[in-house]
């Protein structure tokens, strides 16, 4: 009984314990029927082998091979070396018990794949709305100065132009948007290869501050740096693709930034392996509970200010993948009334 209870018992050692059983209660009635020890002898190899064989045939067909069964449609991959040493000194060991947990665990496993792809779904359907929303102001707005234009508003050439104009710049925001869409789902789908070179990022951070100083001058705002961080730093990244990032940074900063704000970007070489580039600014901040989502893809912490200025909070979700095609990771701390740092990792170019 001891022997049925142990719970790895392999098919072999359990046909093995009951043919004996059988042979030995063969073996002590025959000892009753006769004298010959060699018949007895005869009964209990016979009842052995016997009952061995019937008994590990039974296993074999009608319990382990349906287990295997499901062990195949678990892994869901054809016979290769790895998977017959499993079926041949593995599996026979496993207890039934043993066997439930393994399915039990792919099935949690299953079921956090169903998980995911509903979470995408959702996420899908969330996207279409943000889209479909997005499109439609500049078209409508457009749409809006055609009319009151062909309505007779043509008439007025002063004001025919203003309309032209703005309804220009509707369109130019469409163009962006859709410009942008591109750009995002070009990177999602992964078709943008990173082509590494080693440059100083200080050079880049100052040519992307000269590409905005005009900007700049007007708001008016700084673009600085941190002190004791202007000193050359090499980095091994893709160069057009970083100075898309930083310009997308260093835009925000001056588009929420306050008049009369700074600007400051920082260089810092943290193990020798990898540097920290960070753009700061003395702006408005972001709210605690609008941080941690606000990579997303249309995703905007204030809303009706932002509309005004004119965002489609595509920037970011651009810059986090740009970040993430290198393999470096981008975070942000922000503080309300103090302002916000983003800042990223870049790996350092080894002379
Ligand atoms: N430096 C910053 N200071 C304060 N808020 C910021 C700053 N940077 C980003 N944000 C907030 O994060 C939101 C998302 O930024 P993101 O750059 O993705 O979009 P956007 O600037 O609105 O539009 P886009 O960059 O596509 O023109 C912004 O709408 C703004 O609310
Ligand atoms: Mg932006």
């Amino acid at each position: 009984m001891r022997l049925l209870s142990t719970k790895n018992i392999s098919p072999k050692q359990l046909s093995a314990a009951t043919a004996l059983v059988s042979a030995l209660l063969n073996t002590a009635f025959s000892l009753l029927l006769t004298n010959s020890l060699w018949t007895v002898v005869a009964v209990f190899i016979v009842t052995f082998l016997v009952t061995y064989g019937v008994y590990f045939y039974t296993l074999q067909v009608f319990i382990y091979r349906k287990i295997k069964v499901i062990y195949k449609f678990i892994f869901q991959t054809k016979a290769t070396k790895k998977e017959e040493f499993f079926y041949n000194n593995i599996l026979p060991q496993k207890s039934i018990e043993e066997v439930s947990r393994d399915v039990a665990r792919w099935a949690a496993q299953r079921r956090y794949e169903i998980d995911a792809l509903k979470e995408n779904e959702s996420f899908r359907k969330e996207f279409l709305m943000n889209l479909a929303h997005e499109l439609r102001t500049p078209i409508f707005t457009a749409q809006g100065y055609i009319d009151t234009l062909l309505g007779g508003a043509l008439a007025d050439p002063e004001v025919a132009t203003r309309f032209l104009s703005n309804a220009s710049r509707s369109i130019d925001r469409l163009v962006r948007l859709v410009d942008d869409l591109n750009e995002i789902s070009k990177l999602e789908s992964g078709r943008i290869g990173v082509v590494e070179s080693a440059f100083v990022i200080q050079d880049l951070i100052r040519e992307v501050y000269e590409e905005f100083s005009m900007q700049a001058e007007t708001k008016p705002m700084t673009l600085t740096f941190k002190k004791g961080t202007e000193g050359p730093i090499a980095v091994l990244a893709d160069r057009p693709k970083i100075r898309q990032v930083l310009a997308n940074l260093v835009e925000n900063a001056l588009k929420y930034g306050h008049d009369g704000g700074t600007v400051t970007a920082g260089c810092y070489s943290t193990d020798g392996q990898r540097v920290y580039v960070e753009i700061s600014d003395d702006g408005p901040g972001i709210p605690e509970t609008h941080l941690p989502r606000i990579f997303e893809r249309f995703y905007r912490a204030d809303k009706s200010r932002n509309r005004e200025i004119g965002g489609t909070g595509l920037g970011l979700a651009i810059v986090k993948h740009l970040v993430e095609a290198h393999g470096q990771t981008i975070t942000v701390r922000s503080k309300p009334g103090v302002g916000s740092s983003f800042g990223f990792t870049l790996r350092e170019a080894r002379n």
